[in-house]
């Protein structure tokens, strides 16, 4: 469309659109805001947006503050009367957003970060702005109609069969509760439920299985072998002694890329175990599950595709805003049969046999649309695209393998495992012990955060501390991940110097 057109047409909405503002003004209506002001007030917040995304890798990777600071800014009562717009904007923008750690800066190794892409950010936007309540077909038949479009692609990303389904949800945890539930229900809701999973697995499994209300005894961390996989000998001995014990086993968890070390369990033996068991076998794959639109990552998750259910957040490495979490099922149907409740004030909402409802397949009634920020990111991109983002994540961090490996200075303490990387400071001549190890490694780690140019976080391996990189940034360069290195390494010779 040409400048004029849009200007004619824009014209022609002014025009229909100004009796009801008058009325409504009328009216005391004082929610509402003229077009112009709107347009403003997008358009600043847009080019905050953009300011920000360009000049973020000359910022810092952090900032903060504590409480009682923060709390002197802005504890106050509510203003009766209204502020400018742009003001309430700037002040947003200036006081309240940057206090945080900037998870989407490319020198933002900690965690899990990455950055979502505009399109994705845009399309939080839109679907905010159409206010879509992704609940039922009724309400949004198109959102879910894309819903399903989307869950389908990962469904076929990941290798599952036809009779698979799901839905979006916030994220990994509610997908693991989501699971649980579905677990449960699936073994028939057995009163001395058990579930099992490595000690290396998120903690959001653990807390779903106490909000589906598995005693805490009854919930099994399992040991991982040296390279933080579960060890199935435990696994099946933990499994007939609670059966012996009279216990029900209703689900099994498998890590696909667990968030310490990003090991992956043995998902095809685990499979073969959970089948021979009758046992719900759920993979977490929150993290590591975007890997499989590489064909590596296929390989190295092979055996996830036999599972029942599998959660995946696109908000990980697939470079989305939060909250975009996904859960899978095998045969969606027994989603629905843990889910499906019937309520007079929705009897609307029946209205043909075959459209799902998807708030009959979670926990969560009202819904944001979150499809829509994957479908608009992979239509504007483009799959080639997406998979050398993924791609790259893991060539980094093997490269930054290999610069540990070659330092005298540090030390690997896990292999390489879908773009996280577990090291330490270790001067090979130095003969330090746990101890002093731990000491260098936190100090290290204080300055790292003071230096403010890379935000890093450790883990515990084993007792271990380790220093940790989860790189799956598509904005995250080799120099942005070797200057951050060679900068653990002069702090770490300087530790040890002063030690
Ligand atoms: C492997 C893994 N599982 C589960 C979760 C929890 O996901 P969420 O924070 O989206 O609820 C995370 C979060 O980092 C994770 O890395």
């Amino acid at each position: 469309m040409f400048y004029s057109d849009v200007t004619k047409r824009w014209g022609c909405v002014m025009e229909k659109s100004e009796g009801r503002r008058e009325a409504q003004a009328a009216e005391g209506d004082g929610l509402r805001m003229a077009p112009e002001q709107m347009l403003d007030l997008a358009h600043r917040a847009a080019e905050l947006l953009v300011e920000r995304i360009e000049t973020l890798p000359g910022e810092g990777a952090w900032d903060g503050d504590f409480q009682q600071e923060l709390e002197k800014q802005l504890m106050e009562a509510p203003p009766e009367a209204g502020r400018p717009a742009a003001e309430v904007l700037e002040r947003a923008a200036r006081d309240i957003l940057p206090f945080s750690l900037r998870l989407d800066h490319p020198r933002s190794l900690a965690f899990v970060s990455t950055s979502p892409t505009w399109p994705g950010v845009l399309a939080d936007f839109m679907a905010s702005g159409f206010h879509v309540n992704q609940c039922t077909w009724l309400v949004a038949s198109g959102p879910s109609q894309l819903e399903l479009v989307v869950i389908d692609w990962f469904r076929r990303w990941i290798g599952y069969p036809e009779s698979a389904g799901g839905l979006f949800t916030s994220g990994g945890s509610a997908a693991s509760l989501d699971a649980f539930v579905a677990a449960r229900e699936a073994a028939g809701h057995p009163d001395r439920a058990a579930v099992y999973m490595s000690d290396q697995s998120h903690s959001a499994h653990i807390r779903a299985a106490r909000i589906i209300g598995v005693r805490p005894e009854r919930i099994r961390l399992l040991p991982s072998d040296e390279r933080f996989r579960l060890d199935l000998e435990a696994l099946g001995r933990a499994v007939a002694e609670d059966r012996a014990a009279g216990l029900h086993p209703i689900a099994v968890c498998a890590n696909a890329g667990a968030v310490s070390t990003g090991a992956i369990d043995p998902l095809g033996e685990m499979a073969d175990f959970c089948e021979a068991q009758d046992i719900w076998l759920h993979v977490d794959a929150a993290y590591g599950g975007f890997a499989a639109v590489t064909e590596r990552g296929k390989e190295l998750l092979s055996g996830m595709e036999r599972a029942d259910s599998i959660g995946m957040d696109a908000h990980k490495w697939f470079f989305q805003p939060y909250e975009a979490g996904a859960l899978l099922v095998k045969d969606v149907k027994t989603l629905e049969d843990a889910f499906a409740v019937r309520h007079d004030i929705l009897q609307d909402t029946i209205w043909g046999a075959n459209h799902p409802n998807f708030s009959d397949r979670g926990l969560q009634l009202s819904r944001s649309f979150r499809a829509l920020k994957v479908w608009m990111s992979v239509q504007t991109f483009g799959m080639a695209a997406f998979r050398r983002a993924v791609s790259r994540g893991m060539e980094l961090a093997e490269r930054a393998e290999a610069y540990v490996r070659e330092s005298p200075h540090l030390e690997m303490l896990t292999p390489v495992s879908l773009g996280i990387v577990c090291f330490r400071v270790n001067p090979a001549d130095a003969g330090l012990d746990e101890e002093a190890l731990e000491e260098i490694n936190r100090t290290v780690l204080a300055r790292i955060f003071w230096d403010d140019k890379a935000f890093v976080s450790s883990t515990l391996l084993k007792g271990k501390f380790a220093l940790r990189f989860c790189i799956i940034n598509h904005n995250t360069t080799w120099d942005d991940v070797r200057e951050t290195l060679e900068t653990i390494e002069r702090f770490g010779r300087e530790a040890v110097g002063s030690g």
